[in-house]
């Protein structure tokens, strides 16, 4: 077993383990990945106040989100194609999260279906939801989630036409591979990839492929949101989908304080400060940069998530001191996950939360609730407005 002390470690041992067209798919920004890049290199520019000779003792990164205990403020970010990443990948995430006592949020876009994490899980876990033009299919789907006992649903905002990720269109992604000669030869070298697919539970769109009739492409993610996808959705519709949900709703994707209002208005639970891990609207600033612009906008209406750059537990530090109530990790879990499956998805949680707790020290703070905006030396103008 590799030693892991962070999450670059267990990235490299993903790099080599998964199929080239995986690891791009997660790998990418859009366009030119501007916003991709400065969504970690942000967090960088923000540095920490060390204190000393506080008692440390007795600390700890326990706190809730939307009214869940969590062992820490992160909860796992819905990643369209995980199943993809390893064999059934979101059944493993879903329990590496039960198991360490934070939130797992399953993709529309998943390889495993919402039946078969609920049947692989004991807890609830949270039901991420497209919305399509089909609304026979969206409300099917948002049963399927209450029958699985799922304790929120996530409406994602921002991906109605999806972002140009030009190594996706190159690599022709699809679940399962298509064989082109170039992908034939790239699997050739992934032997334990392949052999865990070849036992597992799906290789397609699980909460698709079964539950349509009549789509052209189903393997395609390209082509399925381009056909499926609702880009008539406003606010009209959301309260329309809350409504019929009827119980806890985060809507991610926010990153305008006036979008921030809009959703606060009509009573989500939580807003998730987002620009999709830089896949959508590339030359967006990042979410750490927008998040104290939406805190002052709606900080005391809402509860305020953030995800996009969380690399690591110091930079969810950062965001909770900055003042979000929740962070969400997408790629850092499936690094872990690529890497060595479930044991891996564990392995990232321990090093993000021994990061989070040994910062927390190093900075003075015993919880998590604590944690304020001393705790962080931000650069004149840093988030300040941009016209
Ligand atoms: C889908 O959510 C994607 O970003 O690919």
């Amino acid at each position: 077993m590799p030693v892991i002390t962070n999450i670059d470690d267990l990235k490299r041992l993903y790099q080599r383990r998964v199929p080239r067209m995986f690891y791009d798919y997660a790998e990418s920004g859009s366009w030119t990945e501007q916003t991709f890049r400065e969504n970690t290199s942000d967090f960088d520019q923000i540095r920490l106040r060390q204190r000393v000779a506080v008692d440390m003792t007795g600390r700890s990164t326990a706190t809730q989100m939307i009214g869940e205990d969590v062992a820490m403020p992160v909860a796992l970010a819905p990643v369209g194609l995980t199943g993809m990443q390893h064999a059934d990948g979101e059944m493993k995430a879903a329990k590496a999260a039960e198991d360490f006592g934070v939130p797992f949020t399953l993709s529309t876009m998943s390889i495993n279906s919402i039946e078969d994490v609920a049947s692989y899980t004991t807890k609830p876990f949270w039901f991420q939801l497209y919305t399509m033009k089909d609304t026979d299919y969206v409300s099917r789907l948002i049963q399927r989630a209450k029958d699985a006992k799922c304790s929120a649903l996530v409406i994602t905002l921002d991906l109605q036409i999806l972002g140009q990720r030009h190594k996706d269109l190159k690599n022709g992604l699809s679940a399962p591979p298509k064989l082109t000669p170039s992908t034939l030869l790239n699997l050739a070298t992934k032997w334990g990839w392949l052999a865990g697919m070849a036992r597992a539970h799906r290789r397609e769109f699980g909460n698709i492929v079964g539950h349509v009739e009549g789509i052209s492409d189903a393997s395609s993610l390209g082509a399925w949101t381009a056909e499926q996808f609702d880009p008539s959705l406003d606010w009209g519709k959301i309260e329309k989908l809350m409504n019929e949900w009827g119980g806890k709703v985060i809507l991610k994707g926010i990153l305008d304080a006036e979008d921030a209002k809009m959703a606060a208005k009509l009573g989500a639970d939580a807003i998730v400060v987002s620009n999709h891990g830089g896949r959508q609207l590339d030359g967006a600033l990042s979410s750490i940069r927008m998040l104290p612009e939406i805190l002052d906008a709606v900080g005391d209406q809402v509860e305020v998530h953030l995800d996009s750059g969380i690399r690591s537990g110091q930079d969810v530090l950062k965001a909770m001191a900055m003042g979000a109530k929740g962070t969400y990790i997408g790629r850092a879990f499936v690094y872990g996950l690529g890497a060595m499956g479930q044991a891996g998805v564990t392995s990232a949680l321990e090093v993000i939360h021994k990061e989070l707790d040994t910062t927390m020290a190093l900075c003075g703070e015993r919880s998590v609730a604590g944690l304020n905006r001393d705790n962080l030396l931000v650069p004149e103008g840093f988030g300040g407005r941009w016209s």
